[in-house]
């Protein structure tokens, strides 16, 4: 673990940092039976590589559209053709639950002064619901979204507009993601990047090292405490 420094503002990933994607497929679990979770690893999964595919294909689209065709090649991978699950499913997009620890995480940030922002590949829209269903509108002072450049992560310029709406510079970002690949591209970038390992996954083979690791957010703010500095 390295150290942190000069951190001025803490910028999150949405999707599995903050907000837990798999909380639709769970709440849906008596629907779904022993398909839950296939179902939800490969939603997740699509969804993802569209993200990727479509950048390289210069054929950007909005997350709410990716998220849909993920869904509907899930369902066909596990051979779900049930248009109420589906509807359902995509329901519980706009209101999944944060992490438990989020809202205290976010408060302890706020105050010991530090700016805090969401850099996320969701449309404005399905953020500002999610942001608002898990009550944390006061506790975020931005929300970063590609919609507005038009290509997902990791391309640096996402990254670099979070820079621009912050007014800080790179290497006074602590960037927070539990997605390793996107842990890697923001440290690559030139954020000081504490990746959050929800999943105990092994470590990407990428450019681009995370200076932390965490298991979740709870111990955040303690591991920043010394970093303003
Ligand atoms: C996000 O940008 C990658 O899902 C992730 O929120």
């Amino acid at each position: 673990m390295e150290t942190l420094s000069g951190i001025k503002a803490c910028v999150f990933d949405a999707y599995g940092t903050l907000f837990d994607v798999h909380a639709a497929a769970a709440n849906c679990k008596p629907l779904l039976g022993e398909k839950s979770d296939q179902l939800s690893s490969l939603w997740r999964q699509k969804q993802l590589e569209y993200t990727w595919l479509r950048s390289l294909m210069g054929e950007y689209a909005d997350f709410w559209d990716i998220t849909r065709d993920a869904l509907d090649y899930a369902m066909a991978g596990v051979k779900l053709a049930d248009p109420d699950i589906r509807a359902r499913l995509l329901d519980l997009y706009w209101e999944l639950d944060a992490y438990p620890e989020v809202p205290e995480m976010l408060t302890e940030l706020k105050s010991n002064d530090l700016k805090t922002a969401i850099l996320s590949n969701g449309s404005p829209d399905m953020l500002t619901a999610a942001v608002n269903s898990a009550g944390l509108p006061s506790l975020l002072d931005q929300v970063h979204s590609v919609a507005d450049i038009g290509i997902f992560k990791p391309a640096p310029i996402v990254y670099q507009m979070s820079v621009d709406r912050l007014g800080v510079s790179a290497d006074e970002i602590c960037f927070m993601s539990s997605n390793a690949w996107d842990a890697a591209g923001a440290a690559h970038f030139g954020f000081q990047v504490v990746w959050v390992n929800r999943f105990n996954q092994p470590p990407e083979r990428l450019p681009g090292k995370p200076k932390a690791v965490l298991p979740d957010l709870t111990k955040l703010s303690e591991l920043l405490r010394e970093a303003r500095r």
